[in-house]
């Protein structure tokens, strides 16, 4: 392939850095094909330059400082896949824009956070800054947001936007074992990180979530306003008392925008068997969208992983090289609206509430009147026997109500003499 090559400079080579590395050099003809011309890396930045990464760096020069690669004369486009919300990330991307270059990144976190203050620095530079790489790994879900679902509005946004997660809920289900066990088994085996609480804390889904619901409403990214619960309360009987009444756990991400405002909320959701988020398992991601005219869309794939990722992170390269570019967040910066929080308690729908409770008379009055005083009605009750810590489960399914409702019901509760563990309770997915 003729052509000037795109020359990258690389700042980290990791997991997606080398994956990064290795796509370009395996398919370097096909990507020079559909790029219009080679793309090369010519410097690249990690902490360990020693460190062997299983990959080829001979040719590629170093900098100890991966702040020099925006300002070498031979960067083209620089590649930010170091990861942090704030620190060498965001000082690379802050230099790589004021320099006017191209900036392409799969950092979530900086993305949430920081992702208006450097969609302004680009266009201020009438540079590009993409991010594909930032939100479900190798599924094209911003590309198909900003692009291909661009003529349509959009209300409404679910999906499951965190493979550890998924990867531990779906073990759980499939050997019904508890939380902390499959925890440590997703640890050892290297899906999980060592501390793992931005994944199971739902901190990774908001990051992504704020992302999606920026480019798809049009408002901007809200990372601060996301409510977030995590998987840490999911027990092994829940996921059985889900499958025992048709559904099975997912921790999704929804987002909504409406007259009530930007919605935005990560929390464990029942989800009935026949939905295919039902059938999303292990670390895959999957992201449903409803459009006025093209109905709804489902994009799914692997989440994360080297080759997943790092060819999210050449599809953004061959854009630039293409000079397919337009604003990060599909509208300009200055036009993104600013979207006030949505009250999650005005929402209705259905509900599992999950109480562990001492097994003597009188607790299953207390239960019910608590739920009559504060408005919820029952759809179903599920009582199962006495558990080693002398505790009975208690599962109760909700008729469509709004949510403000059931966690009056859990205050209720609160602080009672009956309960042994603190209750949870999950939306269903309608
Ligand atoms: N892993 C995935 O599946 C995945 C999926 C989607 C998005 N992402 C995002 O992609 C980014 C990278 O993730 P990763 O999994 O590849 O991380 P990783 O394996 O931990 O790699 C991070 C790289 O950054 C380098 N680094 C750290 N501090 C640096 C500094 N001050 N200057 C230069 N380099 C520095 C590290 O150098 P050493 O190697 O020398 O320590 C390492 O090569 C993150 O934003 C992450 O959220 C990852």
């Amino acid at each position: 392939m003729s052509g000037e090559p795109l020359r990258i400079g690389l700042a980290g080579l990791g997991t997606v850095g080398a994956g990064v590395v290795r796509l370009l050099a395996d398919n370097a003809e096909l990507v020079a094909q559909r790029a219009g011309r080679p793309i090369r890396v010519v410097a690249a930045s990690a902490r360990d330059r020693t460190r062997d990464r299983g990959v080829d760096l001979s040719g590629i020069d170093w900098e100890d400082d991966a702040t020099a690669l925006a300002a070498r004369d031979d960067v083209d486009v620089v590649v930010e896949l170091v990861g942090g919300s704030d620190g060498p990330a965001l000082t690379l991307a802050r230099a790589t824009l004021a320099a006017g270059k191209p900036l392409v990144t799969a950092n979530k976190a900086m993305m949430a956070h920081h992702g208006l203050e450097l969609a302004r620095a680009a266009e201020a530079r009438g540079t590009p800054l993409m991010f594909e790489a930032a939100v479900a790994g190798g599924v094209p879900v911003i590309k198909g947001l900003r692009e291909g679902a661009a003529a349509n509005r959009l209300h409404h946004l679910f999906g499951i936007l965190n493979g550890t997660c998924n990867f531990i809920l779906s073990r759980m289900e499939a050997d019904g074992r508890d939380f902390a066990d499959v925890l440590a088994e997703a640890q050892a085996l290297g899906y999980a990180e060592a501390d793992p609480g931005f994944d199971i804390d739902g901190v990774d889904a908001g990051h992504k979530l704020a992302l999606l619901a920026s480019l798809a409403f049009g408002t901007r990214p809200a990372f601060g306003q996301v409510e977030a619960t995590g998987i840490r309360h999911v027990i092994a009987a829940d996921i059985a008392e889900a499958a025992a009444l048709g559904y099975r756990v997912r921790l999704l991400g929804v987002a909504e925008s409406g007259a009530q405002g930007l919605f935005q909320r990560v929390h464990p959701h029942l989800v009935p068997v026949g939905h295919p988020l039902a059938h999303v398992t292990g670390s895959t991601n999957a992201v449903a969208v409803d459009g006025d005219f093209v109905g709804r869309l489902l994009f799914q794939g692997a989440g994360a992983g080297a080759g997943p990722t790092a060819s999210a992170v050449v599809a953004d390269l061959i854009d630039v090289a293409r000079g397919r570019t337009g604003p990060a967040f599909a509208l300009p910066a200055d036009a993104l609206a600013a979207a006030e929080a949505a009250d999650g308690g005005e929402r209705r729908g259905r509900a599992y509430v999950r109480l562990i409770v001492q097994d003597r008379v009188g607790v299953l009055a207390e239960i019910a009147a608590a739920m009559r005083d504060a408005g919820v009605s029952i759809e179903t009750l599920v009582q199962r026997g006495v558990a080693a810590d002398g505790g009975v489960l208690v599962a109760i399914v909700t008729h469509e109500g709004p949510e403000r409702c059931v966690a009056a019901a859990l205050e209720r509760l609160h602080g009672s003499q009956s309960l042994v563990a603190t209750p949870m309770w999950m939306p269903i997915l309608a």
